[in-house]
């Protein structure tokens, strides 16, 4: 295969998308319109400014643009046209699932209610699979930079919306709130049958990576590129095929890499690792997922079969069925 067919054969796969906050979604336009319809003040003066902000030295540096961003969605019109937004992205990369991140305390704390936020998302991602098809779940994010009682609360909020929300995850500064701040959070998540992932290694070291799989229960390990770091991990995550859910375009923004030419993503497919490629905050990260895969691709040089094994990796890694994984995984 040549170059352009690996092009068609990406943009054309269908696929699953594991590892996307819907509030880095959110583009400048979309905010500046937002600030204005809402009456919001940002800290930038117009788009292109917005723009040149977007340049971090790490994911602290991230998060507070991220957080500022967010303060323009008040309603639930605002959350819905968010949403709705990334369907739209969705149907133009082939992202035929999609499992999204919400934040609901960077809302809560605002004075935002839980049901504004958790029914525009549902609503908009509810239109997308009747009109497009698109499938989906839910999983909502406790901020690790706050307290556990702080999440066990919003965790409640959540026991109401159980039809809406699939699992938990862990994100924010990830630097000094390690995994085991939480295992009693998650712990009660898990009694109340969600299931769990978290992020884990994106700057954090391996030893947070195990933390969340012996303490928090996780499916799933967001990001999880420090693994490499401690050969026993590599062991564990490889023989029980632990899904990663790797970001390259994120890791190179929050310089978890110098470039893309230096990510670890093919090492870690040479270990028989169960990884994934996903965009996690897109409008800020600098692509969507064909993006980031035709990016990475071109940098690490990926084969065909690469390709191929990230893509059937992407549906192989997600929360649906067996059944519709297999009708996935044999379109591609
Ligand atoms: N890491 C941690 N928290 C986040 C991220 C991330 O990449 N994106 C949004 N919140
Ligand atoms: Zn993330």
């Amino acid at each position: 295969m040549n170059n352009i067919s690996i092009l068609e054969f990406i943009k054309k796969s269908p696929k699953a998308e594991l590892h996307l906050h819907i509030e880095g979604t959110l583009e400048p336009e979309q905010m500046f319109a937002l600030a204005k319809r809402n009456n919001v003040q940002i800290p930038f003066k117009n788009i292109n400014e917005a723009k040149k902000a977007y340049n971090f030295s790490n994911l602290e540096s991230f998060l507070k643009i991220y957080y500022e961003g967010a303060k323009v969605l008040l309603k639930e019109k605002d959350f819905f046209e968010l949403t709705w937004a990334y369907a739209l992205k969705c149907k133009e990369d082939n992202i035929v699932h999609t499992e999204i991140f919400f934040d609901p305390q960077t809302h809560t704390n605002r004075g935002i209610s839980f049901d504004i936020v958790i029914n525009g998302i549902y609503k908009a991602l509810k239109k997308a699979e009747n009109e497009f098809g698109l499938s989906f779940k839910i999983i909502m994010c406790f901020l690790r930079h706050l307290s556990e009682e702080e999440c066990f609360k919003i965790l409640d909020q959540a026991l109401v919306h159980k039809d809406k929300i699939f699992g938990v995850g862990l994100d924010s500064s990830e630097m000094g709130n390690p995994p085991k701040k939480f295992e009693k959070l998650f712990k009660k998540a898990v009694e109340n049958n969600f299931i769990t992932v978290a992020h884990a290694g994106e700057e954090g070291p391996p030893e947070y990576i195990w933390e969340a799989l012996k303490l928090l229960n996780v499916k799933r390990i967001d990001h999880g590129v420090q693994c490499l770091k401690d050969e026993k991990l590599v062991e564990k995550l490889s023989t029980n095929q632990t899904p990663l859910t790797v970001c390259p375009l994120s890791n190179i923004k929050l310089k978890v890499f110098d470039k893309l030419y230096d990510h670890n993503l093919k090492k870690m497919l040479d270990k028989k690792l169960m990884v994934t490629i996903n965009s996690d905050d897109p409008a800020y990260f600098g692509g969507y997922l064909n993006q980031n895969l035709i990016e990475t691709q071109a940098a690490l040089n990926l084969s065909f079969k690469d390709i191929k094994t990230l893509l059937i990796n992407s549906f192989k890694s997600s929360f649906l069925s067996e059944e519709r994984k297999k009708e996935y995984i044999n379109k591609i």
